[in-house]
Parts: structure tokens; C-alpha cells; sequence
């Protein structure tokens, strides 16, 4: 049952799903990976701290570059410093409700602290220590996503996060070297099934020996026609800007949404808090 259900998730998603093996271990949990998609509306009900410690416990199990562990998870319990922080959100509108909100953090500076303890020079002032820690807060949020949607709760990363990063940084008291990735809304979900969100053909986003793109405007002129056909935008971006698309696609939504900046000084935040990125 579960295989079928695999295959069916994923044909639903990619439209080029592969032949999923019919005696594939851990059915049960890639069925639900499939299955997934972020959730933005939840039930008024709190996650128990247990459950959402052990949560970050099993996030914090995932790959960690080397070993240097350079990523640290905020959860925000105080009602207070959570009303305040949804307030930097509040653009996004379903926020308003997030009955939890983790903050996940790339964090450089105990390494820092490690050289300066052990009196060795730390030789690797550049834009990898920047890279490594973002990949590894990156890993821990996949991985929480995961485990906390195995627990049946609902999730949703929140970017906007970074919109904020030095207010949002302030209130919950991150150093220097120390920066917000994004957020994590948590919460019982409201509605029982997650809509699955399509994705690119995995003929364009998984390759074989070599990268290969000669076929990527056809491919995404037909995900644009798959999911407009099955998923259309409820609304048009900026149509004040960009006016009304006769065909509201994937790729004119993608290509509206960097049309206009965003975080433009996110590069000149991570830099005051430390960072080289040369
Ligand atoms: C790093 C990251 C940041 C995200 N930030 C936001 C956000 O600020 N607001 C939001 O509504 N969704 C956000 N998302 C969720 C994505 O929009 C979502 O994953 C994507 O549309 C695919 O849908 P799915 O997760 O249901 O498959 C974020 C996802 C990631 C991985």
C-alpha cells in the first residue's frame, strides 16, 4: 500500500515519477516525505515541550560538515518575545496564528572560540566559514522538518526571518558570528492531508554522470502548462507593476517574485556581525 502510495505522491509532484521497488525498506516514512507539504494554517493546540525538544534533538542528528556542529536552534517559548517576533512577520499574514515558531541559526563563533581556547590561528577568515555554518542550519532545519511532520505535526520555513535578521538577531540575543537562517512554524495542522506542491521534472533537476540543461526551456514551458492546468495561482504578484499575465505560470511567478529586491542588506548584516565573505 505504501509503495503505491509513493508512486502516486510522486507522479503528483514530478510527473516523471520513477518505478518505485516494490520491497523498498522504510516504505512508510518515504510515503510521508512524498506525501509532504508545508503547512500554514494550524489547530489552536500546543506541541508539548517533550516532543518539540526531541524534535530538535533528532534535527540536530543530521550530517554536520566535519563535525563542527555550526548550527543552533532557538525555540521561542515566552508568548511575549513571540508575539513580537510574529510582528517583524506579519506581512505574511498566516503567521499571525503560528502557534510555535523556532529560529534556525548557522553559527560560527564557537569555532571561533574553540582557536581561541586551544591558541591556534583560525586560518579560514573567509566565505566558506559563512557557507558551512548556513549549510549546516540548513541540514538541521530539513531534518526538524521532517521528524516533526513523522510526529504529525505541521511545519512551514519562514524566510522573512532575514528581512528582520538584526531586530529578530537582537531580541533573541544572537553574537556576533551567530545569524538566523530562517524560521520554523510548528503546530498541530489544521487540515488533515497537505496539498503536494509540483516540482520541476526530475529529468531536470537529477542528472546522470553530467549536468546536463539543453532541454530546460521546454521543460519548464511544460511544468509551467502542468501546473497551471492543475495548480493555478489563486493570485498574480505585483499586477500593479507587471499588469495582468493571461497565462499566470511558474516561471512568471518566479521570475515577478526577483523582479523586485529583497534582503538587499542581508550581505551588509552578516558582514557587521563578522563574517569575510571574500
Ligand atoms: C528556507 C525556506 C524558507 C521559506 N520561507 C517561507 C516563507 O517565508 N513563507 C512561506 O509561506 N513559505 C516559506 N517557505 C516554504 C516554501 O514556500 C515551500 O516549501 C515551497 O512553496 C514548496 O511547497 P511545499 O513545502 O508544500 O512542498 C520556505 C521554505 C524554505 C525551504
Amino acid at each position: 500500500m505504501s509503495v503505491k502510495a509513493i508512486r502516486e505522491a510522486l507522479a503528483a509532484r514530478f510527473g516523471d515519477a520513477p518505478a518505485v521497488p516494490e520491497d523498498i525498506t522504510g516504505a512508510d516514512l518515504l510515503r510521508r516525505i512524498a506525501q509532504r507539504g508545508s503547512c500554514r494554517s494550524f489547530q489552536d493546540r500546543a506541541v508539548a515541550p517533550d516532543l518539540m525538544d526531541t524534535l530538535c534533538a533528532v534535527a540536530l542528528s543530521s550530517p554536520s560538515k566535519s563535525d563542527l556542529q555550526q548550527r543552533d536552534i532557538v525555540q521561542i517559548r515566552d508568548p511575549a518575545l513571540l508575539a513580537q517576533v510574529r510582528g517583524f512577520l506579519a506581512p505574511q499574514l498566516w503567521t499571525g496564528a503560528v502557534p510555535h515558531l523556532l529560529i534556525f541559526c548557522g553559527n560560527n563563533r564557537r569555532q571561533r572560540q574553540l582557536h581561541g581556547w586551544r591558541g591556534h590561528a583560525f586560518a579560514n577568515d573567509h566565505l566558506d566559514a559563512f557557507f558551512n555554518a548556513t549549510a549546516d542550519a540548513a541540514i538541521a532545519l530539513a531534518t526538524f522538518v521532517t521528524a516533526a511532520e513523522a510526529a504529525g505535526l505541521g511545519c512551514c520555513p519562514i524566510s522573512t526571518v532575514r528581512n528582520h535578521a538584526e531586530d529578530i538577531s537582537a531580541l533573541i540575543g544572537l553574537p556576533d558570528h551567530v545569524f538566523p537562517l530562517a524560521g520554523v512554524a510548528v503546530g498541530y495542522p489544521a487540515a488533515d492531508t497537505p496539498a503536494i506542491s509540483m516540482r520541476l521534472p526530475l529529468r531536470t533537476t537529477v542528472h546522470i554522470d553530467r549536468f546536463d540543461d539543453t532541454q530546460i526551456q521546454q521543460d519548464v514551458a511544460d511544468y509551467d502548462a502542468r501546473r497551471l492546468a492543475r495548480a493555478p495561482y489563486a493570485q498574480q504578484r505585483s499586477p500593479e507593476r507587471f499588469g495582468t499575465a493571461e497565462r499566470y505560470t511558474w516561471s512568471e511567478e518566479k521570475a515577478r517574485q526577483y523582479a523586485l529586491p529583497e534582503r538587499t542588506g542581508f550581505g551588509a548584516f552578516i558582514r557587521r556581525i563578522g563574517f569575510r565573505l571574500d
